[in-house]
C-alpha cells in the first residue's frame, strides 16, 4: 500500500527521502514522488513505476547544488486507488497556489463533493485522485498558519488519512496527521523523520512517536508538538524500537522471502523464548494479561484475520478445541463487523495480524470491543495500531518481515496460538504431564524447521518439475487443511500459478473435475489423524493422471513411494507439524516462482499492509 516519508534536518533531503521510499518498496506500490524545499520554493518530481525511476528523474531534473541545499521534503509511494498509476496521479499533490505539497495514505471518501464545491470556486484539478482535493482544501483554508489550515481541512473530510504537508511559506516545519492510516515520527539528532512505517526510520534513529487517530503534529528539525484536531496538546510517549537495522537487509540472500524462510528457526526461537514453563507444563504469556480464573471463564475463542493470518487462525481453531477443549471459531475479519456478530464478555477475541495495520482486522477489533468481548491481538509489528488498540496480546518477535508474501510471521503466529491453547488447556483438561510433553514439542520447533530447511536444494529440484503448470491443488485434512490453504496462497501470490487449497475430502465434490494428466496435486500426507483417508484421496487424483507431490513424515518410505515426489517432515505432534509442513510449502512456492522468473518480494498488485477496507 502507499508509503509516506518526510524529512526535516541537516542532510540532503532528497537522498534521505528516496532511501526511505526504498525501505517502503516492499509494501507494494506503482508510482512514486517527492517534493523538496529549495529556499522558499517547492520542487516536485514524480514518476510511474519504481522508486529507481523517480530517483533517476530527480537527479536528472535537479542540479546537484539544489539537492545539497534542500534539507526538507516529503515523498510517497502510491498504490493506485483513484485513477491509474500515472505521473500526474502520483503524490505529492499541490494546492491551487503551488505553495503547499501533500502526500496522503488512505481514502478521502467525500472527495467528490468537496471537489465540485472547489471547482465552483475556481479550482482546477489535474489528477483523478482524492488527495489533490485535500491539497486544494488545505490551500483554501490557509490564512497564514499551515497547522490551522490542515486542522480546518481535516474537519471537512470523511475517510482515512495519514498525511504529511509542506508549505514553502513555513519552511521550518512539516505538518503530519493520521486517522486510520499509521504515522510514526522518528526523533533523531537535529533531524526528524516522518514515515508510515518505521522501516524508513530505522537508519536514522530508534526513538519513535506513534500518532493516534486524530492526532496532528507540528514537526521541526528538533521538536515534535502533538495536538488533537481541536488544537489541544496531547502527550505521546517516545518508544524505543529496539530493531537492528541489519534485520531489514537481505543479508546475502537473493530475496527477502528466502531470507525470511531461513530465519524461521531463529524467529520461532524468539517467539518461544521465556514463554514455556516446564515445571507447570504451561506457557507464560504475560501480554495476555489474564488470571487463571479469567481464563477459566472464557467460553469461546474467536480468531480474526485476513489472508495468511486467517490461515494461522484456522490452525489455532484446531489447537483450542483439541488442547483446551474450548469452542473455537475463525472469522474472516472483513466480514466480521457486517454480520453483526454475537459476542459477550466470556468470548475471547484474538485478532491476528503481522502488520497490525490491516484495515479489516482493525475494524473487526473495534466491533469486538463494542460488543464487550475480551479482545487481544497477535501482532508482529511492535506499536502497530491493532497492538495498541487491543492493549493486550502477544507479540510474535519474528523480526521485520519485508517480503510481501508472509512466511515467518505465519509460523510465529501458529506457535503463539499453540502456546495460548496450551495455557488455556492447562486451566481445563490438560494434565501437568500432558502440558510438559506438549511444551517440549513446541520447544523443539526451531530444530524441526531447521531440518526442513536443510532440504532446500532438493525442494528446488522438485520445484523445477512444477514450473510449467498453470493450475495446482493443495489438499490436507485436520490441522493440515489450513496448511494446504496457506501453501496454495503462497504459490499463487508469488508464482502467479492458479492454486487452490481444499480439504482433501472436498476434491471429489467438484474440484476433481479440473484434474488432467499432469495437474499438480500437493498432498499433505504426514502421519496425522486421517492419513489413511488422504492416501485414498491421493489415489483418486492419481487415477485421473495428477502428478502428486507429497509431504510425508520422515522415515515413512512406504507413503513416499506412492508419490511422484516427496518432501520429508519431521515426526512430531500433528499440531506442531503444521509449522515444518508450511515451511516446506513456502520453499516449494519460492523455488517455483524463482524458476518462473517472478518478482518474488513484490508480487504484482499486492501490498504488504492492506490499509484500505
Ligand atoms: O498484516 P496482516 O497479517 O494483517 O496481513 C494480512 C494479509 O494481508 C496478509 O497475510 C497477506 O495475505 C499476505 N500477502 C500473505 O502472504
Amino acid at each position: 500500500m502507499c508509503g509516506i516519508v518526510g524529512y526535516i534536518g541537516k542532510a540532503e533531503a532528497a537522498t534521505v527521502l528516496i532511501n526511505g521510499l526504498r525501505r517502503l518498496e516492499y509494501r507494494g506500490y506503482d508510482s512514486a514522488g517527492i517534493a523538496i524545499l529549495d529556499d522558499d520554493r517547492l520542487v516536485v518530481a514524480k514518476a510511474p513505476g519504481k522508486v529507481a525511476r523517480l530517483s533517476d528523474k530527480a537527479h536528472a531534473d535537479w542540479a546537484p547544488e539544489l539537492l545539497q541545499r534542500a534539507c526538507t521534503g516529503i515523498a510517497h509511494t502510491r498504490w493506485a486507488t483513484h485513477g491509474p498509476p500515472t505521473e500526474v496521479n502520483a503524490h505529492p499533490h499541490l494546492d491551487k497556489s503551488g505553495n503547499i505539497a501533500l502526500v496522503h495514505n488512505g481514502i478521502i471518501e467525500n472527495y467528490r463533493s468537496i471537489r465540485s464545491r472547489l471547482e465552483g470556486r475556481g479550482h482546477f484539478f489535474y489528477s483523478e485522485t482524492d488527495t489533490e482535493v485535500l491539497a486544494h482544501l488545505i490551500g483554501e483554508c490557509d490564512k497564514g498558519d499551515l497547522f490551522q489550515a490542515v486542522c480546518d481541512a481535516l474537519h471537512q473530510v470523511v475517510g482515512t488519512f495519514g498525511i504529511a504537508v509542506l508549505s514553502s511559506h513555513e519552511p521550518d516545519r512539516i505538518i503530519t496527521a493520521r486517522r486510520g492510516s499509521p504515522i510514526a515520527i522518528g526523533i533523531g539528532d537535529g533531524e526528524t523523520i516522518i514515515a508510515s512505517d518505521v522501516s524508513a526510520i530505522l537508519a536514522h534513529t530508534q526513538r519513535v512517536i506513534y500518532l493516534n487517530d486524530d492526532d496532528i503534529a507540528i514537526v521541526t528539525a528538533d521538536s515534535v508538538d502533538v495536538r488533537d484536531l481541536h488544537n489541544v496538546p496531547v502527550t505521546r510517549e517516545i518508544a524505543e524500537l529496539g530493531i537492528d537495522p541489519a534485520a531489514a537487509e537481505k543479508g546475502g540472500f537473493e530475496h527477502y522471502m528466502l531470507k525470511e524462510i531461513h530465519e524461521q528457526p531463529d524467529a520461532l526461537g524468539n517467539a518461544i523464548r521465556g514463554r514455556l514453563d516446564f515445571n507447570l507444563g504451561t506457557s507464560m504469556l504475560a501480554g495476555m494479561g489474564t488470571s487463571p480464573r479469567e481464563l477459566a471463564e472464557i467460553g469461546r475463542v474467536v480468531l480474526l484475520g485476513c489472508g495468511t493470518s486467517l490461515h494461522a487462525g484456522l490452525v489455532g481453531e484446531y489447537a483450542f478445541e483439541d488442547l483446551a477443549d474450548i469452542h473455537s471459531e475463525v472469522q474472516q475479519a472483513a466480514e466480521f463487523r457486517y454480520r453483526n456478530p454475537i459476542l459477550g464478555s466470556r468470548d475471547l477475541v484474538v485478532a491476528i495480524s503481522q502488520s497490525g495495520e490491516t484495515a479489516d482486522t482493525l475494524a473487526a477489533v473495534r466491533e469486538a470491543n463494542q460488543k464487550g468481548a475480551f479482545v487481544m491481538s497477535l501482532c508482529n509489528v511492535v506499536g502497530s495500531t491493532i497492538a495498541r488498540e487491543t492493549g493486550r496480546g502477544v507479540y510474535l518477535h519474528a523480526g521485520p518481515e519485508i517480503s510481501v508474501a508472509s512466511t515467518k510471521a505465519f509460523t510465529c503466529q501458529v506457535v503463539v496460538l499453540l502456546m495460548m491453547a496450551l495455557k488455556l488447556g492447562r486451566g481445563r483438561r490438560f494434565s501437568r504431564e500432558d502440558g510438559i510433553k506438549f511444551a517440549r514439542e513446541i520447544e523443539s520447533l526451531p530444530a524441526l524447521v531447521g531440518r526442513v530447511i536443510l532440504q532446500n536444494e532438493r525442494i528446488a529440484q522438485i520445484a523445477a518439475e512444477y514450473t510449467n503448470n498453470e493450475h495446482a491443488f493443495f489438499i490436507g485434512r485436520g490441522p493440515m487443511y489450513p496448511v494446504a490453504l496457506e501453501g496454495a496462497l503462497k504459490l499463487k501470490e508469488i508464482s502467479y500459478i492458479h492454486a487452490e487449497g481444499y480439504h482433501a475430502a472436498e476434491l471429489k465434490h467438484g474440484p476433481i473435475a479440473l484434474l488432467q494428466a499432469g495437474t499438480p496435486v500437493i498432498a499433505i500426507a504426514c502421519d496425522v489423524p486421517g492419513k489413511d483417508k488422504i492416501l485414498g484421496n491421493i489415489e483418486e487424483c492419481c487415477a485421473r493422471g495428477a502428478r502428486i507431490l507429497g509431504l510425508v513424515t520422515e522415515g515413512d518410505y512406504a507413503t513416499a513411494e506412492r508419490m511422484h515426489d516427496a518432501i520429508f517432515i519431521p515426526r512430531c505432534h500433528p499440531l506442531v507439524a503444521t509449522i515444518p509442513a508450511t515451511v516446506a510449502l513456502q520453499l516449494f512456492a519460492y523455488h517455483v516462482a524463482r524458476l518462473r522468473g517472478c518478482e518474488i518480494d513484490q508480487p504484482r498488485n499486492l501490498a504488504k499492509s492492506v490499509t484500505v477496507e
